[in-house]
């Protein structure tokens, strides 16, 4: 039997409770298909802090490098923010810095909006048309997160300058533009390219490297689009997108207004690949939304976006598509028996049934 080894870091907020769901999901898919997963929890975030001093504690570190993917919840308290320097703070020290580390310059951010949930999108019924069924695909490790220089001057006289700076390369962008392409023919054969190019030179050399790479995709329709103008389509008709290709920030919010169509952020998985050696892509794996700290230890969260991003892990790093699709059914099935969280709760559903984390984890974990 194969066994594979993941890293369970669950974070803090919500992240300890829905990883909890993922895990107990995991090990039922464990079992009916006689898979090994060998699953090593670790402290990261203000949990890793808190353990040994360090948002990414190396032994953190080590057992990811060790690991073939990383299952992650998600980092960040705002409250505690102002006890550290901002560098040292979870976003930046933990999960920007793995980024980096491992290469992960491939984020994907599946949005789907399941028919039984058409009560919780924001749109009307008209504007939902026959679903909405959209990849972003964010480009995870340039522009304006990682660009240098990136930093706050004193100017005097109670004065500063803040500086971020958006660099991309032209191999930055050949690469996330042939994910695009090659997901896109998966899909529906569509890439919309946002970029704002109107503005930015960033933008320029996006949208020309984005069109000579898309030359080599005959099947596959390119159209551009301008931020401003995707943030806007979104809301008046999301069902013209099937891959939306995005640089870091742009694909940082869109894919957040995306996610609202879906439902609740609690719905988005999301998958950050880095490059493929061989048959193996490293993959990290983490749910959209962020700690949620109001609802933390509640069991109110919705663990669906964590228990889809394992079934993200198994189809990308683990090639286990069987058992992917079987997680992303059982899902369904809770789904429309009538399990909701608070956040896909909506009275107008006569369907619907509040449910706890545990509650729809079990659920989950039963229906596979
Ligand atoms: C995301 C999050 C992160 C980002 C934050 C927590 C640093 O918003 O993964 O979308 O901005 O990339
Ligand atoms: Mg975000």
């Amino acid at each position: 039997m194969k066994t594979f080894r993941i890293a369970a870091l669950a974070g803090d907020g919500i992240g300890p409770e829905v990883m909890r769901e993922a895990i107990k999901v995991l090990r039922a898919v464990g079992k009916r298909f006689s898979i090994g997963f060998q699953i090593t929890e670790a402290p990261v975030g203000w949990a890793g802090i808190d353990a040994a001093g360090k948002a990414l504690p190396d032994t953190t570190l080590e057992l990811c490098k060790q690991s073939d993917a990383i299952l992650f919840g998600s980092v960040g308290l705002p409250d505690r923010d102002p006890t550290i320097p901002k560098e040292q703070r979870p976003e930046r020290a933990a999960l920007l810095r793995i980024r980096k580390e491992f290469g992960l310059f491939a984020n994907l951010r599946p949005v789907q909006l399941p028919k039984a949930l058409a009560h919780s999108c924001p749109l009307n019924a008209d504007r939902q048309g026959g679903g909405i069924d959209i990849l972003v695909v964010r480009e995870l490790t340039g522009g304006m997160y990682f660009g240098q220089p990136k930093k706050t001057e004193d100017l005097g006289s109670g004065q500063q300058r803040a500086i971020d700076t958006m660099v991309y390369t032209t191999a930055e962008i050949e690469r996330i533009a042939h994910v695009a392409f090659r997901a896109a023919e998966l899909r529906r054969n569509k890439v919309t390219s946002i970029d704002k190019a109107n503005v930015l030179e960033n933008g320029v050399l996006w949208r020309d490297v984005v069109t000579r790479i898309g030359k080599h995709y005959a099947a596959v329709d390119l159209e551009h689009m301008f931020v401003d103008n995707a943030a806007m389509q979104l809301m008046l008709k999301p069902t013209q997108f099937d891959v939306m290709l995005c640089e870091n920030m742009f694909g940082d919010i869109l894919s957040d207004e995306a996610a609202a169509l879906a439902g609740s952020l609690g719905m988005l998985p999301s998958a950050s690949l880095g490059a493929t050696a061989g048959d193996q892509t490293f993959g990290f794996y983490e749910p959209a939304g962020g700690t949620a700290p109001d609802i933390a230890g509640k069991n109110l969260a919705n663990p669906i976006a964590q228990i889809l991003s394992a079934a993200l892990m198994l189809r990308y790093s683990f090639k286990l598509h069987d058992a992917a699709s079987a997680i992303d059914l059982a899902v369904a099935r809770a789904i429309n028996a009538g399990l909701r969280t608070g956040d896909i709760f909506n009275t107008a559903d006569a369907n619907a049934k509040r449910t706890g984390t545990r509650e729809m984890g079990d659920a989950i974990a039963e229906g596979i």
